[in-house]
């Protein structure tokens, strides 16, 4: 056996490096690819789990940040930007440590999980909280680029979607093949750019014969590709995907029609709904944004859109500790307080239905 090197070292021939570039990773990639049975008596489908928060920092963006920071110090960059709704900046800043430049990350103030925060924090980041959305940071982070000596790392950086195109590898490698249907949360909508991307080139490569139907999903508050339009005011739980005007709102549409595929927007209470049940019946435990590919998942098997026995695959692409309140948190808001007892064993085992 030996350690999984990380995505660039492992498909270093279908991504645009050389021996001599000086590769900067953290071992990201190889995730789990889980069979869920769970889902699929559910839904009469073949359901599989690509559990994206397996990664160095806990989230999908550590694929495309290899890839990102890697190329940035190839060209000689001492500070990195980016805009955040939370996962990009903790994993900006995380390879920024690891290669010793600076990462600055802009984010929207009071709208980041604390988890995501305190790992910008441990590792260094310069951290501004800006008093608007995602979408103001983003821009910010685009003029500042445009000007000044510091490299964006935003999924508007092609880097980004390449190194985060491996996950489709990966599935292929798994199940031989592509599936049928891929769900995935969308914010920006590179990480739906970046798979299509992955899929069509196994088909180039000639390792998949098919490109799965591409199946994306956004917070009700938040689905301007659904609306047709930005929405100025972004709002949902999932606060990763709390995003008005995506980055790759064009590259979507087209890979969405590419792969004849789909765009659907989820209430707040169905993605907590989701985020439940993967849990309690999968074991796998996700932040909010990742449990729409879930609550997508049994909305369009209730719509009848997904036939019995279809392989699907869903990415979840952050871990449930980076946001940890929504788990804890019971229908009336108040949260969840596991029952306290004195050190007494009789009671514990009364508690626990044991008998006398
Ligand atoms: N899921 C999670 C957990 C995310 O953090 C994001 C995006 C997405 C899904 C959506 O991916 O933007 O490629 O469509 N998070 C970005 C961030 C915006 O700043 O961490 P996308």
């Amino acid at each position: 056996s030996r350690q999984w090197r990380g995505v660039i070292r492992e498909y270093a021939s279908r991504l645009d490096v050389t021996d001599a570039t000086p590769i900067v990773t953290l071992g990201e990639g190889g995730t789990p690819l889980l069979p869920a049975p769970a889902l699929g008596r559910r839904t009469g489908a073949d359901v599989w789990v690509k559990f994206e928060g397996m990664n160095p920092t806990g989230s999908f963006k550590d694929r495309g940040m290899t890839m990102a920071v890697t190329k940035a110090v190839e060209r000689g960059a001492e500070v990195v930007i980016c805009a955040s709704t939370g996962n990009t900046s903790a994993s900006a800043a995380a390879y920024a440590a690891h290669a010793g430049i600076t990462a600055a990350v802009l984010v929207p103030e009071g709208k980041v999980a604390m988890g995501k925060l305190s790992q910008a924090v441990a590792h260094g980041a310069r951290i501004i909280q800006l008093q608007g959305t995602f979408d103001d940071c983003l821009d910010i982070a685009r003029e500042l680029a445009d000007v000044h000596p510091v490299h964006l790392v935003n999924s508007v950086n092609n880097d980004r979607i390449e190194g985060q195109k491996t996950a489709a590898f990966e599935v292929v490698e798994v199940l031989g093949d592509a599936p049928d249907f891929h769900f995935v949360p969308v914010g920006n909508a590179g990480n739906y750019t970046a798979y299509t991307r992955g899929y069509r080139e196994d088909i180039q490569a000639g390792n998949a014969t098919r490109m799965p139907r591409m199946f994306g999903f956004q917070a009700a508050g938040s689905a301007p590709i659904v609306r047709g339009e930005p929405v100025r005011d972004p709002e949902t739980i999932a606060s990763a995907i709390r995003i008005g005007n995506p980055a790759s709102w064009e590259l979507a549409l087209s890979a969405r029609d590419e792969t004849d595929g789909y765009f659907g927007a989820i209430a707040d209470e169905r993605i907590l709904e989701a985020q439940r049940i993967l849990s309690a019946e999968v074991g796998i435990f996700v932040e909010p944004a990742s449990a729409i590919s879930v609550a997508g998942l049994l909305e369009r098997a209730e719509a009848g859109q997904v036939p019995a026995g279809a392989r699907v695959v869903l990415t979840v692409t952050g871990h449930g500790l980076k946001d940890p309140q929504w788990a804890v948190r019971r229908a009336d808001g108040t949260e969840e307080q596991p029952v306290v007892v004195p050190v007494d064993t009789a009671q514990v085992a009364s508690l626990l239905g044991l008998g006398a």
